[in-house]
């Protein structure tokens, strides 16, 4: 099989490498890639937006199966234009990817399905949304509701911010997606990811994961998109998963086929988790990043055979062969991230890590300039590793990230603190 995977960050190359594992793929081209990809696959200059000139590539390149990585190009309908062109695609329709596109589809398809979530109200005027929060009270979530590159979710610990981040967000502040905004209830709990793969029908779980948004060692300082993550999710204990399967993600995913727009992907569903009880907090419609990294290095070469029977539609005869492991990402990142940061620092030390089932750098933001890996992103390298415990892939992972040579970098020492 011939494969085409969309994107270009540490989530497509654990893709990549997963791929690549499978004695099924004959070819593999990642579009745009980065310099790590490149590594392991043939990289391409191309539109991923563009859901016309992938499908011309396509053609071109006897591509027969394309994965989509990141959102925007599935909420552009780019999977749409692809099947429309006869190609097998895993990720979501334009239609299907508004779970992750609109926040208020989202909540409305939460109540059409009895799924657990924040209670809510949406709103379109500002002074309708402040006069809200001044009844709710704090601390309250204003969500802005559109796609806003995971930074439109304030949590406000004050009527007087939550009313802040409503004239920022009517203001502009993240262009179209704050036309409209949703204001949440505050939720207490544990919060944990959740992945599932779907096939318009059947839904099979493929992993648990837990991440760190905050930039600094403690949970602290500014959210980022995330500085680690590992898997499992001791929270998301089988039982929790069970009832997050069955009152939450099965639901959904009957509601969307009885409208007529079928989920067909990996449905990542964020999970606050109390007392047992899982709510759903967000829908994301593809994998997390660096959540990815660590469900690919746990499920390896199958991950190919999963992905192929979801897009064919045969999940009723898949299988997950789980192992008894865990993983462990540890993000390394420009110094500034996420504010501004510096372009084309120097990365050495890379060409004797261990590369194996057990250990794997997985890149993010860098490019290859005469022989030279340098940092071309705000995430920059996602060092992943396995063992039998989280212990001994922690041990892992940071044996890796001491023998790497970036003075630029930036990582914190702590992933996993709250299950070590
Ligand atoms: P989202 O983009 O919806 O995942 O929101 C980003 C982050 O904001 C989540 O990962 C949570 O930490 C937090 N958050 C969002 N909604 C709520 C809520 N209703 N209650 C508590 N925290 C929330
Ligand atoms: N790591 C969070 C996300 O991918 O949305």
């Amino acid at each position: 099989m011939n494969i085409l995977i969309l994107g270009g960050g540490g989530r497509e190359h654990a893709l990549a490498w997963a791929v690549m594992q499978n004695p099924k793929c004959d070819k593999l081209i990642v579009a745009p890639g980065n310099a790590g990809i490149a590594e392991i696959a043939e990289c391409a200059r191309l539109d991923i937006e563009d859901g016309g000139a992938v499908a011309n590539f396509c053609d071109e390149n006897a591509v027969e199966f394309v994965i989509i990585g990141p959102e925007a190009p599935l909420a552009a309908g780019v999977g749409d234009r692809l099947r429309e062109a006869g190609l097998l695609v895993f990720g979501p329709s334009e239609a299907a990817a508004r779970l992750e596109a609109s926040k208020s589809f989202t909540k409305e398809i939460c109540d059409a399905a009895g799924a657990p979530t924040a209670a809510y109200a949406h709103f379109t005027d500002p002074q309708a949304a402040k006069d809200h929060v001044a009844r709710q009270g704090a601390p309250i979530v204003v969500k802005a509701d559109g796609l806003a590159a995971g930074k439109g979710v304030i949590v406000a610990e004050t009527v007087e911010a939550a009313q802040a981040a409503i004239d920022e967000m009517f203001g502009g502040a993240f262009g179209g997606a704050g036309a409209e905004v949703v204001i949440e209830e505050f939720m207490q709990g544990e919060e944990a990811s959740f992945f599932v793969l779907c096939d318009g029908e059947e839904a099979l779980p493929i992993g648990t994961a837990q991440d760190h948004k905050r930039i600094g060692e403690g949970d602290t300082g500014p959210n980022t998109g995330g500085m680690g993550a590992y898997s499992p999710a001791p929270v998301l204990t089988p039982e929790v998963a069970e009832k997050a399967l069955n009152e939450i993600v099965k639901p959904t995913l009957a509601e969307m086929a009885r409208r007529g727009t079928p989920y067909q992907g990996v449905l990542y569903a964020g999970l606050m988790i109390r007392d047992g009880q899982p709510r759903l907090v967000e829908y994301n419609v593809r994998f997390g990043d660096p959540e990815c990294q660590v469900l690919m290095m746990r499920l390896g070469a199958q991950a190919l055979d999963l992905m192929h029977a979801a897009a064919e539609g045969r999940l009723a005869e898949a299988r997950v062969n789980w192992a008894e492991d865990h993983a462990m990402t540890v993000v390394m990142a420009a110094k500034g991230y996420p504010g501004a940061y510096e372009k084309g620092s120097v990365i050495k030390g890379l060409d004797g890590l261990p590369e194996d089932s057990f250990h794997m750098v997985f890149h993010a933001g860098t490019t290859e300039t005469d022989g030279r890996i340098t940092a071309t992103g705000g995430r920059v390298l996602n060092v992943t590793a396995r063992g039998a415990s989280l212990r001994e892939a922690a041990d892992r992972a940071y044996a890796m990230v001491d023998r790497i040579d970036w003075p630029e970098g930036v990582f914190r020492r702590d992933i996993g603190w709250r299950a070590l």
